[in-house]
């Protein structure tokens, strides 16, 4: 069985995810979702250059190298804690070009502070299953397991290299499991995670293969990825890279994912519970699940918020979904908010649900459905020139927005959707239980 490093129990969690607003107040504004360059003026030396944090950048630091691995099973998780220690407090760690770099054991990185780590090699982990499924970090939060923490402060991961999950094996593994049943206990590590950190910026790299999630960042504040590409490919037709999600968040405040491409088998970009000050713009998501905010609402007696998302030239081709809002539905299930969100300038290609929003989440019936609504109200959310082809496979129908009756859904508007379904037009629209008019016609489901 599953050893347990760390347990965050939901109760524990909020104690502490408390507890870092006010430790973290005296560094960051309140409002701040992206930290602005600090002014010259601010620098202690005018003339040395800094970067957006007010540190030294690249050239100003000391570069620590540490010995490549010779196989894929010549473990250097040691040499690399030991590297990233040194360079912490101002220095940098370089994963130089063409070598591989083999993690095989479990590394707790939250002690970081103003550190770079600049991956132009591959940095790439063991998928010996039995050790990481006895070795890991592990939050209760849809039971996630990671092979890696990283917290702190002022974090910068950057360069044309590769992460690599080693992910086929896994999901070769986890065939016919489902992550949300109750009863799996086939865990998956997530490729990246941040947990108490503040100012994470990742720029360059490729992730590939992630076992699971690609990223999730915890109690984060103002967390930056520019430039990266993500993908999740499986060679093995009968076991897909299932729940490779581009990102995933929980109470983290400031999220900004920029110019970059996904390429997995869920979702693209779907922050978790109490994600705020949400920034997406030109991401390309091809065969996913969509740009979703939620699932939120998921435990029961939970708050979850998500609010303050701006997300913009999205391009989604041969997924599920495009802009998606989920919230859970059931007996048990928690309460919450979705707040002023705007999609914008999305473009579609054969794309089951272009638009959805979904308050029966995870596959809840319509009669339980009925029976327990969802509590997450849905306000305040544009879809704005959203344009392009659906795939058909739900006629006619190219967006979906079905409010569940123990929710508020207000403010949910439409403008300029040109979505066209092969299976027929005119393309139908549907909006049931949204409480007034939403900028386009639309029918009910009963009559799509
Ligand atoms: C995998 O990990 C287990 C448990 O740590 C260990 O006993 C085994 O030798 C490892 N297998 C390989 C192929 O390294
Ligand atoms: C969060 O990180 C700060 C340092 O950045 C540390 O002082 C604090 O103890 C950490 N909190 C938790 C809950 O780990
Ligand atoms: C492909 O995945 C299936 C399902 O997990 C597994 O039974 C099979 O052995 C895998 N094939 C290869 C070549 O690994
Ligand atoms: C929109 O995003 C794409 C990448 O998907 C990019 O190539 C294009 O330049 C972006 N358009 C604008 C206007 O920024
Ligand atoms: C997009 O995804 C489809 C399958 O979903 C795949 O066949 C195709 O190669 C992908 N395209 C790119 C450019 O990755
Ligand atoms: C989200 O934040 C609210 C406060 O706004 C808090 O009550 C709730 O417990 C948080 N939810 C989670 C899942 O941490
Ligand atoms: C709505 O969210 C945007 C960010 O997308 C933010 O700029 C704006 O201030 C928010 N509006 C309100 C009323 O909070
Ligand atoms: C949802 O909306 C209802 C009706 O406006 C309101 O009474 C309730 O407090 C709202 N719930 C949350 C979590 O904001
Ligand atoms: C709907 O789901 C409930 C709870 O899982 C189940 O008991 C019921 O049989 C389902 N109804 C239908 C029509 O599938
Ligand atoms: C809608 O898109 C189609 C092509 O996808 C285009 O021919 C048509 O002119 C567009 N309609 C409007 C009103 O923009």
């Amino acid at each position: 069985m599953k050893s347990v490093a760390l347990l965050l129990s939901v109760a524990a969690s909020l104690a502490a995810a408390s507890a870092i607003a006010v430790e973290h107040e005296a560094h960051v504004r309140a409002d701040a979702s992206i930290t602005l360059p600090r002014s010259a003026a601010s620098n202690c030396n005018p003339h040395k250059q800094k970067d957006n944090w007010g540190n030294a950048v690249e050239k100003d630091r000391k570069r620590i190298t540490i010995r490549a691995s010779k196989n894929d099973r010549d473990d250097i998780s040691d040499e690399f804690l030991s590297g990233i220690k040194r360079a912490n407090n101002g220095g940098l760690l370089h994963l130089e070009k063409d070598k591989t770099y083999v993690i095989g054991k479990k590394l707790d990185l939250s002690f970081l502070k103003d550190v770079y780590v600049k991956i132009d090699g591959e940095l790439k982990f063991t998928d010996n299953i039995t050790y990481w499924q006895a070795n890991n970090f592990f939050y209760s939060f849809q039971n996630s397991i990671t092979f890696w923490v990283w917290g702190g402060r002022d974090i910068k991961i950057y360069g044309s290299g590769t992460i690599n999950g080693n992910g086929q094996a896994w999901w070769d593994g986890f065939a016919g499991h489902e992550i949300l049943d109750p009863n799996n206990a086939y865990y998956r590590p997530i490729l990246f995670l941040t947990d108490n950190a503040t100012n994470v910026e990742v720029r360059g790299i490729h992730m590939k293969d992630s076992p699971c999630w690609n990223n999730f960042f915890v109690r984060s504040k103002n967390v930056i990825f520019d430039d990266v590409y993500i993908s999740a490919v499986s060679t093995n037709a009968s076991s897909l890279p299932k729940n490779t999600d581009g990102f995933d968040s929980f109470n983290v405040d400031g999220l900004t994912v920029t110019n970059t491409r996904v390429n997995v088998g869920d979702d693209c970009f779907s922050p978790k519970p109490n994600t705020t000050n949400i920034l997406v713009q030109n991401l390309w998501c091809n065969g996913t699940h969509g740009v979703s905010m939620g699932s939120i609402g998921q435990y029961a007696g939970v708050k979850d918020i998500i609010s303050n998302a701006l997300l913009q030239n999205i391009t989604l081709l041969n997924g599920q979904n495009g802009a998606r809002l989920k919230a859970w539905a059931g007996a048990d299930v928690g309460y919450g908010y979705i707040s002023n969100i705007t999609y914008r300038d999305i473009h579609v290609e054969n794309t089951d649900n272009p638009i959805v929003l979904d308050q029966c989440y995870f596959n809840v019936n319509q009669t339980e459905c009925a029976a327990h609504p969802s509590r997450v109200n849905i306000t305040d959310v544009r879809f704005i020139n959203v344009h392009g082809t659906s795939s058909g496979k739900n006629g006619r129908v190219v967006a979906d927005l079905t409010c569940s009756p123990g929710a508020t859904c207000t403010g949910i508007y439409l403008q300029d959707i040109n979505i066209t379904s092969p299976a027929g037009s005119p393309p139908e629209i549907v909006c049931d239980g949204i409480q007034g008019g939403i900028g386009v016609p639309c029918v009910s489901a009963s009559e799509a």
